[in-house]
């Protein structure tokens, strides 16, 4: 019965200890201003994202630095079809410096990615080649789609709203301008992030896009992510229309 009872306690301690690791981590992040935060100015350059995009990326070798990535993104990169992982093929080079350098400095928040993006295992250099590599890597896998019953609301949401302004007709987002591409990305991680930018806890969110999805509901939501992870590869229908 002793043991038992020792068992418990070292369970209770040992979670009372990552619960207290897991509050370190909290207040560390809260140190870079977030989304809300009244120092929270979006397109202000981190030190680190400047110093990143002045380097010159290489490719081949961002495809090894990428190993450490594949554990959850998966070896083609294209994330996990439920929406856990995010496809990152084919996303601009710049967004992707923005989005590590950010969760490396806590103004988004990704505790589970923290420690394999941070600074002890990769280096700025590995960031600018990571970036090059998955801008041009190709995807085979479908995404993951929803239910398929209200795409057509969904793109009258996307069109109507404020979204095209910046995401592009195509889904293709704005690489100058450190816009996402979002079309072909997994519904269910859509679906997330708008969740994460409407109830402010992503971190980093434009407060234009704040503003346009306000007033989405759950099915608004719903509607838009299906609808966006059925569009093609932007750079498929670039290349489409540019064939036209
Ligand atoms: C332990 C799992 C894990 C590992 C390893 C990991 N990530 Fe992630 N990553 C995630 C999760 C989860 C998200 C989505 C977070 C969210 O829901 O907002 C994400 C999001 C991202 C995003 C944002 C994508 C977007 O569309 O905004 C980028 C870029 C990214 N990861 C790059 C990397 C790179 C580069 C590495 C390797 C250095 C890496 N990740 C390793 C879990 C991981
Ligand atoms: C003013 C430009 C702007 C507008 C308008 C805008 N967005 Fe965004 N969106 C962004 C930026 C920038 C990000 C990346 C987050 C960041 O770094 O601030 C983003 C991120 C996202 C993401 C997450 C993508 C990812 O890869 O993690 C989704 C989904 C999204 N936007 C959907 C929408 C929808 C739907 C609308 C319209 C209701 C919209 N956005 C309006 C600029 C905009």
């Amino acid at each position: 019965m002793k043991k038992v009872a020792a068992i418990f306690v070292t369970l209770l301690l040992s979670l009372l200890l990552s619960w207290q690791a897991a509050w370190a981590d909290a207040a560390d992040a809260a140190k870079s201003p977030r989304f809300g935060s009244k120092d929270y100015i979006w397109g202000e350059m981190l030190p680190e994202q400047a110093e990143v995009m002045k380097l010159t990326g290489d490719p081949q070798r961002g495809k090894e630095a990428f190993r450490g990535c594949r554990g959850c993104h998966k070896a083609d990169a294209a994330g996990k079809t439920d929406g856990t992982y995010p496809r990152l093929t084919g996303q601009h080079a710049s967004v992707i410096i923005k989005q590590v350098t950010e969760v490396r400095a806590g103004v988004r928040i990704n505790p589970k990615m923290d420690p394999f993006s941070s600074d002890h295992a990769v280096s700025p250099q590995e960031i600018a080649d990571i970036a090059v590599f998955l801008a041009a890597a190709e995807t085979t896998r479908e995404s993951g789609k929803g239910e398929g019953d209200f795409v057509a609301r969904g793109q009258e949401l996307y069109e109507q709203g404020k979204c095209v302004k910046c995401h592009g007709a195509n889904g293709e987002g704005n690489a100058v301008k450190v816009y996402p591409a979002i079309a072909a990305q997994h519904y269910g991680y859509l679906k997330r992030e708008m969740d994460y930018i409407q109830r402010g806890v992503r971190g980093n969110s434009h407060p234009d896009m704040v503003n346009a999805i306000e007033y989405f509901t759950q099915r608004d939501i719903e509607a838009v992510a299906d609808y966006l992870s059925r569009l093609p590869d932007h750079r498929q229908s670039l290349a489409e229309r540019k064939g036209k």
